[in-house]
């Protein structure tokens, strides 16, 4: 059986205070569902060991260990932070700073190299799903980014449709649920079922407290990487919560 992952994707948001939203979800973190928040670099080290079922993970890491690149932050460097994870190839990251699928390749090789467990971000945009390119799209972005060698341990996919990330739009269960088989399906050719079965799969994308069982209750639904809803406590837990009695 996989545990059940609850990722919160703080994005560019927070500072020292808002370290006790940590404190707030802690009851709902002893649950069998793993939880992982993923602050901004400035809260790495502090949120940290602050509660030992509360994992804590990057957002994004460099694809080398050192070296003369001014504002980047390398994955040893999130490992000797506390971080256990760093969130890969979100389309954020994808837009913003035009990262490839060879670039997420690269990267998530270096965060293995250091011991990380990578989350690994895909999605079509709303142009591509009203094009009916939505399957071709994740397949293209799940091969091209992904390096051989992924495991259960080091490899967490997170299926976050573009036009559904902070939107409050959400795809149906049945969207959700295709996805989620075709990628199963997908990682049971490339990795072998053994391994394909025990990678994670995560939703994303205006998840909520209000929409989190029906999701959930989705096959091959092993979680949610949630953005806006994870900065508050009030919200978080009880998506963790959802996860927790989800079966
Ligand atoms: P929202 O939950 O705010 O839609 O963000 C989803 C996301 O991008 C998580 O990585």
């Amino acid at each position: 059986m996989r545990s059940k992952l609850a990722a919160g994707n703080w994005k560019m948001n927070g500072t020292q205070e808002a370290l006790s939203e940590l404190a707030a979800m802690a009851d709902a973190a002893k649950g069998a569902a793993e939880v992982l928040i993923c602050p901004p670099a400035t809260l790495l080290a502090s949120a940290a060991g602050r509660d030992a079922n509360i994992a804590i993970g990057g957002q994004d890491c460099h694809a080398n260990a050192s070296g003369a690149h001014t504002g980047d932050i390398s994955a040893p460097m999130l490992a000797d932070a506390g971080a256990t994870h760093v969130i890969l190839g979100h389309s954020e990251r994808r837009q913003d700073h035009e990262e490839s699928d060879a670039l997420v390749r690269e990267k998530t090789a270096a965060a293995w190299q250091a011991g990380l467990t990578v989350v690994l971000c895909l999605g079509e945009s709303l142009e591509q799903r009203e094009n009916g390119e939505t399957l071709d799209v994740i397949a293209a972005q799940l091969n091209k980014s992904t390096p051989d060698g992924a495991t259960g341990e080091t490899l967490v996919i997170a299926y976050e449709p573009i036009w559904a990330i902070g939107t409050g739009k959400i795809p149906t269960t049945e969207q959700i649920g295709e996805v989620h088989d075709f990628l199963r399906a997908e990682l049971n050719t490339r990795f072998g079922a053994e391994i394909g079965n025990a990678i994670r799969l995560l939703y994303g994308g205006s998840v909520k407290p209000g929409n989190a069982a029906e999701i959930f209750a989705v096959p091959n639904v092993d979680g949610a990487l949630v953005g806006g809803a994870s900065l508050k406590a009030a919200d978080f837990t009880p998506i963790i919560e959802a996860l927790n009695a989800s079966g």
